[in-house]
């Protein structure tokens, strides 16, 4: 039996959905355990691409369990649409099953809104994606939020919505200057959502135990990244849940001591969409370079992502609180025309080099990255998938990342395509 926790280990983006997909050949289980449709994972198999937001990158594998865990919010009218996209496209199978914990919190259509109004009028804009997933999981922390089994008891549920509605009204007119919502129109809505979700609503948490106890492989799949993170990442320029390793536990009911390995994937260089702090960003054409080469567009909101160096120095500290043993590299292929490729070593801060992130007030902020230089190796990588044909610059390349990380590389993405990969070791 194996409990894998597949996390990103920078700002999001980092080529989860991918690694999941490829992956999940070999796993039984595949579960999403935070975050929302805030996410956005790609999979390209043969030439069709696929963007998942809420159901998990094993979804497109023949007799899997693909399982949304409490700790995700949900969007209904996205989780349907994106149901109905894999069904018109022949995707979905009939041996994988999807289940739905009655516990996730569901996303009101308040929640979006509020989200949105909010960063029209902030001085400080997150640069959120406007999904509602910061409002979702305060209500779910305030204790005012509504559940994926309350939208299965209409009655009861009428009588919660009715007073969370007041008061979100009074918020939205009177604090945020937006229009109000009519109770009618966002009750019958949930309500048809109930009536939608049904069939998918299950006690997750025994399906979960249960698999584990039959000795299943199981894969829980992050979202955004370990620097995103509501405690540890570049607060407050976060998202509103916990990304790193030890959520999943939490986010679907497992015991702790049912994972057994942590994986943490890593983009040959660093991507940020959104506001907040990214020493190694390059707004020159480097920058321009990657996000062109790489795509780097966000797979929700469209939005250019910013594009910049590795940084080995806060990739330590996620390697350092998730518990990172194995580490998956993505598109190393972006790299491929490059004279130069820079590699973030330290940080200058106050005068001094450091090679972690200074403790204080984000003091991050004011660090500026220390770089090594390597050199180019100037050839098409993507056809490559055995290790030992990398052009020699590849491998110093990534030997000095797993050497300054202290932690193997298990396997290095050369392409989108879900075969397009270079595998040292198996995962699963
Ligand atoms: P996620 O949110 O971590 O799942 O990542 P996204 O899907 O948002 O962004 C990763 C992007 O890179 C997607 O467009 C993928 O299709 C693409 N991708 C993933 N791995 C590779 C790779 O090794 N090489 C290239 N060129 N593209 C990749
Ligand atoms: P995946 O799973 C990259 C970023 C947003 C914003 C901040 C807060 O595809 O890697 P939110 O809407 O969550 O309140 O926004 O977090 N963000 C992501 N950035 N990848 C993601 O997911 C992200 N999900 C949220 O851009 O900066
Ligand atoms: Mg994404």
């Amino acid at each position: 039996m194996s409990g894998i926790v597949l996390i990103g280990a920078q700002w999001g983006d980092e080529g989860k959905g991918k690694i999941v997909d490829f992956l999940a050949e070999n796993a039984d289980v595949i579960v999403r355990f935070q975050g929302g449709n805030n996410a956005g994972h790609t999979l390209v198999v043969k030439d069709k691409k696929i963007i998942l937001h809420l159901i998990p990158s094993g979804i497109l594998r023949e007799n899997k369990v693909c399982i949304i865990g409490n700790g995700v919010v949900i969007d209904p009218g996205v989780l349907f649409k994106e149901l109905k996209v894999l069904t018109e496209n022949g995707l979905l199978s009939k041996s994988t099953s999807l289940y739905i914990s009655s516990s996730a919190h569901v996303i009101m259509p308040y929640h979006k809104l509020i989200d949105t109004l909010r960063e029209n009028i902030a001085v400080t804009k997150i640069g959120t994606t406007g999904r509602g997933i910061g409002p979702a999981y305060e209500d779910k922390v305030s204790r005012a939020g509504i559940r994926v089994a309350d939208l299965l008891y209409p009655e009861l549920l009428k009588e919660k919505l009715k007073t969370i509605l007041e008061e979100k009204n009074l918020y939205i007119t009177k604090v945020l200057g937006g229009d109000p919502f009519d109770f009618s129109t966002v009750f019958e809505e949930s309500v048809r959502f109930g009536e939608m979700i049904k069939p998918y609503v299950a006690d997750t948490v025994e399906h979960l135990n249960k698999y584990i106890r039959e000795r299943k492989n199981i894969l829980f799949e992050g979202a955004q990244g370990t620097m995103l993170d509501v405690d540890h990442g570049t607060y407050p320029f976060v998202t509103s849940s916990n990304t790193v390793a030890g959520n999943a536990s939490i986010g679907s009911g497992v015991p702790i001591s049912a994972i057994n390995k942590i994986v943490g994937v890593v983009k040959a260089y660093t991507t940020r969409v959104g506001n907040g702090p990214f020493p190694t960003e390059e707004k020159s054409s480097i920058g321009d370079y990657l996000r062109e080469k790489g795509g780097e567009y966000g797979a929700t909101t469209g939005r250019p992502r910013r594009c910049g160096w590795i940084d080995l120095v806060s990739l330590r500290r996620a390697i350092m609180i998730n518990g990172i043993d194995r580490i998956v590299i993505t598109k190393l292929d972006v790299l491929n025309e490059l004279d130069n490729i820079k590699v973030c070593v330290g940080y200058k801060y106050q005068n001094k080099e450091i090679e972690t992130i200074p403790f204080g007030l984000n003091q991050i902020e004011v660090c500026t990255p220390v770089y090594r230089e390597f050199k180019g190796w100037k050839k098409n990588i993507s056809h490559i998938r055995d290790g030992i044909d990398l052009p020699v610059e590849a491998k110093d390349y990534l030997k000095f990342i797993e050497d300054y990380l202290e932690t193997k590389i298990a396997m290095v993405s050369v392409g989108a395509e879900r075969n397009e990969n270079i595998v040292f070791e198996n995962i699963i």
